[in-house]
């Protein structure tokens, strides 16, 4: 079928390779090779950074300036934007469907319900709406937003490819592949994995647990009774179990909010990592990453950087999951629609 033949018997010898196709495979190349056209116009179709540079110049900025606003008079909305666009991008890709209202709806789901700055992105949509109608989609201001968010608390910036479209499906039901907190590494690895998304996406992401808060009841259980015999989860540092005890009294409100990150719950850094690292992990699926070898060296790699590097690689690599994150099963072109509001379908 092939054979090699060399080209020239000059100084530099050339392997030239010569093929005898028949017309079977000529077809059958013909369609590999009009398969990549194709997949090659889909990509040129994807998102792309400054999306609105002509058809709404001021889409970034008027985003970046209402969640400042927000952010100026209550810091913790930064960690809730965060969130939401994690929770929308999981279930049905990043399409703005955890926006839409309604019984059935994503957001009411379980794991949806203690969500918030929905009216942040809202009131972003409102001005966007005034300023150039029908254009800018709710799916791409939870993006920006995310991507503000975590500059406003003092983390990393980066571009956000924007063009995406808002779908038009939001079902509760399909917010069951979202992580639990009870989730072992096997389990998030998974989900994540069936959003393309590896250890290293993982752990990265889950570092966004460097700012927000928890409720006591996603927590108190690892510190009273653990194994239903009254135990405190072993792997939770015994020098610290007291404190934890005292933010989450025992039988106590289990909608009272701790910190994820009890070093610098305010400020987007490495301090997480350190906790995780130090069996003062507070979510069950946070302390759980120290306890499998390839997680494990990744929360070192970002815990365990040296002095004066600190924080540079998390906030080198956290932008680069987030795109990922960000381009979950997005929706181009002609897919979806340009909502008018962002919590109902037009
Ligand atoms: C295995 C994966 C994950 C699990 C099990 C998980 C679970 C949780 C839980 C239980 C809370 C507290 C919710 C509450 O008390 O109302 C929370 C908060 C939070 N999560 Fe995650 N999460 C995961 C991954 C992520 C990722 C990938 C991001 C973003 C990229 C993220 C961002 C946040 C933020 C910022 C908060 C604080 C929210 C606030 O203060 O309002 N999480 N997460």
């Amino acid at each position: 079928m092939e054979q090699t033949q060399l080209a020239s018997k000059g100084k530099r010898e050339i392997p030239k390779i010569k093929y005898k196709v028949s017309s079977q495979m000529e077809a059958m190349l013909l369609g590999s090779l009009m398969i990549l056209m194709i997949s090659f116009i889909i990509a040129q179709a994807q998102l792309k950074t400054g999306f609105y540079s002509s058809s709404c110049p001021t889409a970034e900025a008027t985003v970046r300036s209402t969640i400042e606003s927000y952010f100026n008079k209550d810091p913790t909305i930064a960690p809730s934007l965060l969130r939401l666009h994690f929770h929308d991008c999981f279930v049905q890709g990043c399409d703005g469907s955890v926006l839409i209202v309604g019984s059935s709806a994503e957001r009411n789901a379980l794991a949806n319900l203690s969500l918030r700055g929905f009216e942040v992105i809202e009131d972003a949509k409102s001005q966007l709406e005034a300023i150039c109608p029908g254009v800018v989609s709710c799916a791409d201001i939870l993006a920006v937003a995310a991507r503000d968010a975590v500059y406003l608390s003092n983390g990393p910036s980066w571009s956000v490819p924007t063009g995406r479209r808002d779908g038009r499906i939001s079902s509760s039901a399909q917010a069951s592949n979202l992580p639990s907190p009870l989730d072992p590494v096997s389990v998030q690895r998974q989900k994540f994995a069936a959003k393309g998304l590896d250890d290293h996406d993982l752990v990265t992401l889950v570092g966004a647990h460097t700012i927000g808060q928890t409720e006591c009841r996603f927590f108190s259980y690892r510190l009273y009774n653990f194994t239903t015999t009254g135990n405190s989860d072993p792997t939770i540092n015994q020098a610290t179990l007291a404190q934890f005890q005292a933010l989450c009294p025992k039988n106590g409100n289990g909608l009272r909010k701790v910190s994820l990150d009890s070093g610098s719950p305010a400020k987007f850094d490495v301090s997480f990592f350190k906790n995780v690292r130090d069996g003062n992990g507070v979510l069950e699926s946070d302390q759980r990453l120290w306890g499998d070898s390839a997680t494990q060296s990744v929360v070192q790699s970002y815990a365990g950087n040296i002095r004066g590097l600190l924080g540079l690689k998390f906030a080198y690599e956290f932008p680069k999951a987030m795109i990922k994150l960000s381009n979950i099963e997005v929706k181009t072109d002609t897919e979806g629609e340009i909502r008018k509001v962002c919590s109902k379908f037009n």
